[in-house]
């Protein structure tokens, strides 16, 4: 039996991934962006460990939803999959400075990575459109570019797919993969979604907890619990460490060794 923190579990992948994990035997830790969503993920999986709080656009909150994980204790597995899609019309600032899409998508998943008790696994939800992200990570913070919701979107699951690439070099006892779940027809992905659901949720379970050989390697991503190769860029150390160095300089928060 293992521990798991899933971020964003008061709905869609996180929530059927918890789901399934729960049904598996292991302990799942929810996590939900505020009080009346918490009592959601809580009526939605009563056999969860418990339910932390807080919106991941905000850096203090996210740093809260740390501090809330740890006094639980260390777990075997943390799963990033909180997220928000490729639809906002404009750069909506959060009060850190940030868009919203990168604060949520890109850097939360970095400062829980920092903040949290190191897990044994680590596992980061990307997306196929990663492919779409622009690599030279100029202007993360979208102050000059001029806004796109689809690439702001995509940049961020390239960043989530480099994160787990760079912590997976940085952190050799830590296995650190990354996935694609499909579009799929969950509140995010919308109605007209096409890929299949019941396989969306279950590589990002399997890659927190499974002691199949192939769930056991680190710096790799996924496509239903296969490998795929994922932009080639991704693999590129310097750029790995351009992301953490702005990421760390966006929080002030340090990457422990
Ligand atoms: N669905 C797809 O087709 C698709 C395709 C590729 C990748 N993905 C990735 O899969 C992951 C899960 O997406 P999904 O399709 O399951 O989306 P979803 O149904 O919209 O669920 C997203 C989850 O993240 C939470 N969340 C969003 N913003 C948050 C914030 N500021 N603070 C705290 N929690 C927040 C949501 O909370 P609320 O319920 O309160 O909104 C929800 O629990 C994402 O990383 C996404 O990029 C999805």
């Amino acid at each position: 039996m293992a521990r798991v923190f899933v971020s964003g579990s008061s709905d869609g992948l996180g929530l059927m991934a918890a789901e399934l994990l729960s049904q598996q035997g292991h302990e799942v830790l929810l996590h939900a962006r505020n009080q009346s969503r918490r009592n959601d993920a809580q009526a939605a999986l009563p056999r969860a460990l418990g339910v932390v709080v807080g919106d991941l656009s905000s850096i203090a909150q996210t740093r809260s939803v740390a501090e809330q994980v740890n006094a639980f204790g260390v777990f075997d597995a943390v799963i990033h999959n909180a997220g928000v899609g490729y639809r906002e019309p404009r750069r909506i600032e959060t009060d850190d400075g940030l868009p919203h899409v990168f604060a949520v998508n890109s850097l939360a998943p970095y400062i829980l990575t920092a903040l949290i008790h190191k897990p044994k696994r680590l596992v980061y939800v990307s997306s196929r459109l990663h492919e779409r992200g622009d690599a030279s990570l100029e202007d993360l913070a979208w102050k000059t570019r001029a806004w796109d919701g689809l690439t702001a979107y995509s940049d961020s699951k390239l960043h989530d797919v480099l994160l787990a690439f760079g912590i997976a070099r940085r952190w050799p006892d830590v296995l650190s993969n990354a996935l694609e779940p499909g579009w799929v027809p969950t509140k995010m992905g919308g109605p007209g979604a096409t890929d299949d659901m019941e396989q969306a949720f279950r590589t990002q379970a399997w890659l927190a907890v499974s002691d199949d050989q192939a769930a056991t390697v680190t710096g790799a991503y996924f496509y239903h619990m296969k490998p795929r190769e994922p932009k080639p860029e991704t693999h590129a150390v310097a750029i790995q460490e351009r992301l953490i160095e702005g990421c760390r300089l966006f929080s002030g928060i340090e990457l422990p060794g």
